[in-house]
Formats: C-alpha cells, sequence, structure tokens
C-alpha cells in the first residue's frame, strides 16, 4: 500500500557519473508527461539495464513524488530489476498450473546445474534465473522463458539439454 503523506526526498545525488549521464537526459524529456513515472522508469530500465534503489530515490526526488511510488512502480512489473541482468535470462512460471505442475523442481534442477537461485546472476554474467507469472501458456505447463521465448512441458530430465545452448555461449 502506497503511503501518500510520504515525503519526497530531497537533494538525492547519484554517485556514478556515468549513470547521471545515461539517466539525466530521460528525466530531462519525459517529466511533464502524463505518467512520467512509468515512462522515466520504462526507459531507464531500457538503457541502463536496471534500476537499482539509489536511482529509483534520485528518480522519485527528480519528479517530486514518494519514493514508493516508484518502488511500487518497479517491484510491481517483472519487467523491471533493480541489479543488472545477466546476457541470458531463466525465467520459471510460478502460476498455479505450472507450479502444480512441476516448477519447483525445475528450479531445484537449475539450481543443481547453473548452481545459483532465482534472482541471482552467475558470476560471470552469462545466466540470471528469474520467477515470473503465468505467461498464458498454461496449458503447456510447467513453461520456462528462455531470453522471451517459451518452452513447454519442461521436465527436469530435459532441463539441462534446453539450457545447453546459452551455457555453451559462456565460452564465446
Ligand atoms: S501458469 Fe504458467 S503459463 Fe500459465
Amino acid at each position: 500500500m502506497i503511503d501518500v503523506t510520504e515525503k519526497i526526498p530531497e537533494k538525492v545525488i547519484l554517485a556514478d557519473p556515468r549513470l547521471r549521464q545515461m539517466i539525466d537526459p530521460i528525466l530531462e524529456q519525459n517529466k511533464d508527461l502524463p505518467g512520467a513515472t512509468m515512462v522515466v522508469l520504462n526507459e531507464i530500465q531500457r538503457t541502463v539495464g536496471f534500476v537499482s534503489t539509489p536511482i529509483q530515490e534520485y528518480v522519485a526526488n527528480r519528479l517530486g513524488v514518494p519514493v514508493s511510488v516508484v518502488h511500487g512502480v518497479v517491484s510491481f512489473y517483472s519487467f523491471f530489476t533493480t541489479k543488472p541482468r545477466g546476457k541470458h535470462t531463466v525465467k520459471f512460471c510460478l502460476g498455479t498450473a505450472c507450479y502444480v505442475g512441476g516448477t519447483p523442481q525445475l528450479i531445484e534442477k537449475a539450481k543443481q546445474i547453473i548452481g545459483i537461485e532465482p534472482g541471482e546472476t552467475t558470476p560471470d554474467g552469462n545466466i540470471t534465473l528469474e520467477l515470473c507469472r503465468c505467461v498464458g501458456a498454461c496449458s503447456q505447463a510447467p513453461v520456462i522463458v528462455i531470453d522471451e521465448e517459451i518452452h513447454g512441458r519442461v521436465r527436469p530430465n530435459k532441463f539441462p539439454q534446453i539450457v545447453r545452448p546459452i551455457l555453451e555461449t559462456k565460452k564465446e
């Protein structure tokens, strides 16, 4: 629940000048548009690749909205990330059909062969694992999404074969 009485943060400064160089023009171009918060955050996610907590505070300050409003948008839409994503993303659907159909077992398998948990990125920056809501392919449950491509009826014993192409790009 958003607290509309929350104060707008004062004078938030982004320490990294490269980030400011990317974000300031986005704020300048969009700050007066209706729905500026969503537009600005979208553009930052696209350009910078993530919307960290300091960036959220900076945007809130510059747009004159409470941090909770910005945080609410970032945490609601799975499109946003607070940390940089890896080169490839593997998403596990947590919708009911997929969950019941075996998503937890797929996540276990992923942990074994990729070595990370959902929400993490491999140390070489190659793969990020994420959880997502229903992607509308429930009849093919359980579903995983690799770089926007949906794979249905994935069984744990088939998982290594499905992710092999993105594991192999590591060696490029
Ligand atoms: S529940 Fe996974 S696609 Fe709908």
